[in-house]
């Protein structure tokens, strides 16, 4: 397999960067972490490495997420993802913020280390450590065979393949879809139900068809892209799926065309940023067709009403904003995956318009080993 990679990782493809070719590459990517994984008898998901038998899954009393920068946010997407279908307390926190404050390591609670690398020294340090006091840790990695991959006790690979840009698109969507195929396993040994197992399964398999369909849309993207541009600033905002979305395309927007920009829960705006709200501060907005529609359209009247520009990306054209995206729906639950994709595109063309050197950005590395 590793040959295999060498040969075709390096070369373009007829892309202009690797960030482009990653983000393509997508619905092949998610293909193969779903690949041999899918188990349509008892509407479940088997996982080869996990290392954990039934039983032990039972025992689970709580989920702690670890990782960096996209991986982190890809972890805060994994925990509700768990905590909604496993009915685990889950959460994500950075690694290196874990590590320096003395946590409490609890035997009942599995930790997940998340890494693209599997080379993070923060993620990695971490690891060692929960291992030292005897926990039990998993890792969510894309590099076979890496640092943190060999420490943890089981995992799941993420089978992205070969990142070459900095910043990570392929491989956070793909982390983000092994969460789903975690949460459905351990969901389904606990109190996940037939129905809504086969339901999740089915939604898994339409992803990346409708990924596809994103990508198509390109061309419209790089229009808006242009108008983005010119800001100082951007606003991203969501609600509680929706937000660590937001979270996301912000970094990705700031990684790579260098213009500020904030993620805030929706329901935040009004305890504070909405101070910063005016026709030069666009907001991004996430807005699924879920049961927070009502709530989020509540915060893109706030937003309109101070002359703010809106970019929605919701599943049908939203009135109060400038722009939608309307992208598929899916399940509730896998919505953030489709809602992502676009703004990695919104954020490439505005970086390449800029003229920015989107596959490396300055001060930026693609894996931090040192501490
Ligand atoms: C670096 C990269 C980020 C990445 C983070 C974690 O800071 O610039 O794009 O998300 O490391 O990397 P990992 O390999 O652990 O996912």
């Amino acid at each position: 397999e590793t040959v295999e990679w060498e040969a075709a990782s390096y070369d373009m493809g007829g892309h202009d960067t690797y960030m482009h070719k990653e983000i393509s590459e997508q619905p092949d990517a998610v293909d193969r972490v779903l690949r041999g994984r899918i188990d349509d008898r008892f509407n479940t998901v088997h996982l080869g490495g996990l290392n954990l038998d039934p039983r032990e899954a039972r025992g689970i009393r709580r989920v702690k997420i670890l990782g960096c920068g996209t991986s982190y946010h890809a972890g805060l997407i994994g925990a509700g993802l768990i905590e909604g279908m496993a009915r685990i307390p889950a959460d994500a926190e950075p690694a290196s913020e874990f590590r320096y404050r003395n946590p409490v390591v609890d035997p009942d609670t599995l930790y997940i280390a998340v890494s693209q690398s599997g080379e993070t020294y923060d993620v990695l340090a971490a690891v060692q450590e929960l291992k030292r006091k005897g926990a039990r840790v998993l890792g969510v990695v894309n590099v076979v065979g890496s640092a943190i991959a060999r420490e943890a006790d089981g995992g799941v690979y993420v089978h992205a393949g070969p990142e070459v840009c900095v910043v990570s698109t392929k491989c956070f969507t793909n982390t983000v879809v092994a969460f789903a195929l975690l949460a459905v396993h351990l969901g389904r040994i606990r109190d996940l139900s037939v129905t809504d197992g086969k339901r999740i399964i089915e939604g898994l398999r339409k992803l990346p068809a409708q990924i596809q369909e994103i990508l198509d849309g390109e061309e419209d993207i790089k229009k808006l892209a242009a108008e983005f541009a010119e800001a100082k600033s951007m606003m991203f905002i969501g609600r509680v799926r929706g937000y660590p979305v937001a979270l996301e395309a912000s970094l990705k927007l700031k990684e790579i065309s260098y213009i500020h920009a904030e993620a805030y829960p929706a329901s935040e705006l009004k305890h504070g940023p909405l101070a910063l709200i005016e026709p030069s501060l666009p907001t991004v907005a996430i807005v699924p067709d879920d049961d927070l529609l009502e709530k989020n359209r509540a915060a893109l009247e706030e937003i309109k009403a101070r002359s703010g520009r809106i970019l929605a990306v919701a599943h049908r054209e939203q009135e109060k904003a400038d722009h939608t995206i309307v992208v598929p729906k899916n399940e509730d639950e896998l919505d953030p995956i489709l809602m992502g994709i676009p703004l990695q595109l919104l954020a490439y063309h505005t970086a390449l318009a800029m003229g920015r050197d989107i596959d490396k950005p300055r001060n930026l590395a693609k894996s931090v080993t040192v501490e």
